[in-house]
Formats: C-alpha cells, structure tokens, sequence
C-alpha cells in the first residue's frame, strides 16, 4: 500500500453504506474542482452518489477517515457501455499516483460487474488521458460511444454544451476514449 506525503497510508476502497457521510465532502470537491478548470460538470444529486455507494459501484480513497479521493461507474444502453466518472482527487493528496490507483480499482470493479460491457470516458484533462491508456484505452470518435439520452444529458451542465449540440453531437472539446473487451489483444 501507497504512502502519501504526509506518511499516511491511502486506502482505496469499494464504497458502501458506511461510506454515505462522504458524500457531501465528495460533491463539494468536485465542484470546487470544476470552478478551477473553468468546466462544467454533470450534475450529480446527493441522493444519486448515495446510491452509487448503496449499489457498490462507487470507489473512495480514504487517508484514515480523511477523504482523499472518488469516483463512480455507471451503466449505459442496455449495460452495453460502462463509464467511469466523477473522478476527483483532494489537492493536497495529488501528483503520487492516487488518480491511477483509483481508475485502476474502477477499471477492475467495471469489467468484473459488466464483463461484456465496452468501458469509456470523456475527458478534457491530460491526467485521466493518460490513466486510461495505461489501462487499455484508446481514442475513438463520438459516434463509437453510447447513443443513451440519459448519458449525453449529463453534458448539460458543461459550458461547452453548445458545441455539442451544433455538431449533432459528433465533436467536442471533450476527448472521447474507449476500452473494447472484444479488441483486447490490439493492446
Ligand atoms: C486529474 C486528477 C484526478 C489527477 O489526480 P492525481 O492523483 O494527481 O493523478 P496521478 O498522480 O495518478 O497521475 C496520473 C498521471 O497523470 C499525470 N498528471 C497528473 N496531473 C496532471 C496534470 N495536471 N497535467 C498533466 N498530467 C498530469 C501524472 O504525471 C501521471 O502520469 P505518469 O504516470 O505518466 O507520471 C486530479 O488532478 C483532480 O482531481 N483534478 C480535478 C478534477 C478532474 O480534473 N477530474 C477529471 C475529470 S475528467
């Protein structure tokens, strides 16, 4: 296990019920996060990262009860799709490799819940570009992506929403990067 810089151990954990007194630290860090980068985000209800937890598809890292670190994965089109999102790591725990210990966690849980699923992201941020080649991913255009309503709705929040929606929803300024489970071995 990890040690951070101020020598304290990092869990990073499947969260679950007793998880669910985090979830206002988690929303009000990753809209901080979201004023700083200047970007929209989806917006995410209490209520909605609770249920996450409740169904086991949320990972947080913990530096003993501190919050350090989240995100969450969700179904799309018929459990065809499977993203991971929400990822946030508190600043002070940045820049040691925390993001790629819980996308990796996420990764893991993704495919053991949906084996047959194809996993993807939007992302805007180097970091997450990088994490998710290493895992396996590769840049691919929108249409390779989920067409389910529910997930683009998620882009309404994003101060970039208008792009999205001149170009049909074909590009953004989001790159869009996917795992395939059927093209594995082209890794
Ligand atoms: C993005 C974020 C999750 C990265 O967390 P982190 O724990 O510092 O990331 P890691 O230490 O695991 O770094 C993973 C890789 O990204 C690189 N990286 C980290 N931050 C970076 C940055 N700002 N710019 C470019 N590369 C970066 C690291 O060098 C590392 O690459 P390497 O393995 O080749 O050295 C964190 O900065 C954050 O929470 N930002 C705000 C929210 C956000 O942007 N979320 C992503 C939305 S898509």
């Amino acid at each position: 296990m990890d040690k951070d810089i101020h020598n304290e151990i990092i869990k990073v954990l499947i969260a679950n019920e007793s998880h669910l007194g985090y979830v206002p630290v988690i929303l009000e860090t990753i809209e901080a996060a979201a004023k700083v980068r200047g970007t929209g985000i989806a917006k995410r209800s209490p209520e909605y990262i609770e249920q996450k937890m409740k169904e086991g598809k949320a990972i947080i890292a913990l530096a003993g009860k501190e919050f350090a670190g989240f995100c969450y994965i969700e179904s799309w089109g018929n459990r065809q799709y499977v993203a991971n999102s929400g990822l946030i790591v508190v600043e002070k725990f940045r820049g040691h490799g925390l993001a790629m210990r819980i996308k990796k966690k996420s990764f893991d849980l993704s495919r053991q819940m949906f084996p047959e699923a194809k996993l993807f992201g939007l992302t805007s941020g180097a970091a997450v570009m990088k994490i998710n080649t290493k895992l396996g991913y590769v840049p691919v255009t929108f249409a390779d992506l989920t067409d389910d309503e529910a997930f683009w709705r998620g882009c309404q929040g994003c101060v970039n929403y208008d792009i999205l929606l001149r170009t049909g929803r074909k590009y953004c300024i989001c790159t869009a990067m996917l795992f395939d489970p059927s093209k594995k071995h082209r890794k």
